[in-house]
């Protein structure tokens, strides 16, 4: 169903298709000899042209657990960018290597371009402050583990909105899910885009916006915590007013439902206290390894071994 198809954006894949990737997802972690030699022979190459430690890691871990290799660079100093070299160009020598291609780009618009390239499936593994689908999968596979179901939620996203990716394709992706209610918490300067929540609106879901999270705590199934994004701040004194402008402690944490779980596409900075992790609640280094096992999924499914 998926075979050849690249994944760039939320949208780009039915709710049906997801479905049916997290249940597969599920078997894998079930059984993890389940699928192991189906991608014999198939190589991922991964460009990153931005850190990363999860996205890479995961996505190597689960091509290798398929039996299939990697290529690749992570740090865009050594590839031939430095040197001038367009996306375009960089793709089609790539795609002529591996037989799908992750790629992070910090601009925007950058994985779509590079899919118009591409003879082979390309995966925007982040691309700038827009769109992060695969982790968007993580985050769905994890609220379905470990809620039953991705139907009849409060999600509160915390932090930095505007320039969260993760938060962009997961909010858009979770308005198509049923009985989904949104709160975004965020200072003024760091607002959840118009774009998103014109696409909620058109949609009917409700949502509502907050610079409380003490306040919002009560009410949420799930909350979803992120680190403010230096790296897309125009100037470091603003990044400094506003990094540590919400820390969940073991005292706000005392605030949530028995059974809310707080995810987090990690890194954190600051965001979540340290102490927080031994809370049964704390669920962000589960959803990291659910991270692996879905995008096993994606692979086997994109490639289409299965
Ligand atoms: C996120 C990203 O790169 O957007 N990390 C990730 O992929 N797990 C979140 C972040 O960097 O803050």
């Amino acid at each position: 169903m998926l075979k050849g198809r690249s994944l760039i954006e939320p949208g780009n894949f039915s709710i049906e298709e997801m479905d049916s990737l997290f249940t597969l997802a599920e078997k894998i972690e079930s059984d993890e000899h389940h699928l192991r030699e189906c991608c014999r022979g198939k190589l991922l190459a991964t460009l990153f042209f931005e850190p990363s430690t999860r996205t890479r890691l995961s996505f190597e871990a689960a091509m290798l657990r398929l039996g299939g290799n990697c290529l690749g660079f992570a740090d865009p100093g050594s590839s031939s960018a430095v040197k001038g070299e367009s996306l375009a160009d960089t793709i089609r020598m790539a795609a002529g290597y591996a037989d799908v291609i992750v790629m992070r780009n910090p601009k925007e618009g950058a994985a779509l371009l590079a899919s118009r390239y591409s003879p082979v499936p390309v995966i925007n593994a982040g691309d700038g402050g827009h769109h992060h689908p695969t982790q968007t999968l993580t985050d769905l596979l994890t609220i379905r583990r470990l809620r039953g179901a991705v139907k009849n939620l409060t999600v509160g996203f915390c932090g930095d909105l505007k320039f969260g990716r993760t938060v962009h394709s997961l909010a858009k992706t979770l308005a198509y899910y049923e009985n989904i209610t949104m709160v975004f918490i965020s200072p003024e300067e760091l607002v959840i885009p118009e774009y998103i929540t014109r696409h909620l609106q058109k949609l009917k879901i409700e949502f509502s916006e907050t610079r409380n999270l003490e306040e919002s705590m009560p009410r949420l199934d799930v909350l979803y915590m992120t680190r403010v994004q230096r790296e897309r701040f125009f100037n470091e004194e603003d990044y400094i007013r506003l990094k540590d402008i919400y820390v969940l402690n073991a005292e706000r944490m005392s605030l949530g439902k028995e059974e809310l779980i707080v995810l987090h596409p990690l890194p954190r900075v600051n965001e979540i206290a340290v102490e927080v992790d031994d809370d049964p609640r704390a669920a962000y280094f589960r959803q990291a390894k659910y991270g692996m096992y879905v995008r096993m999924a994606l692979l086997s499914s994109i490639m289409g071994v299965i």
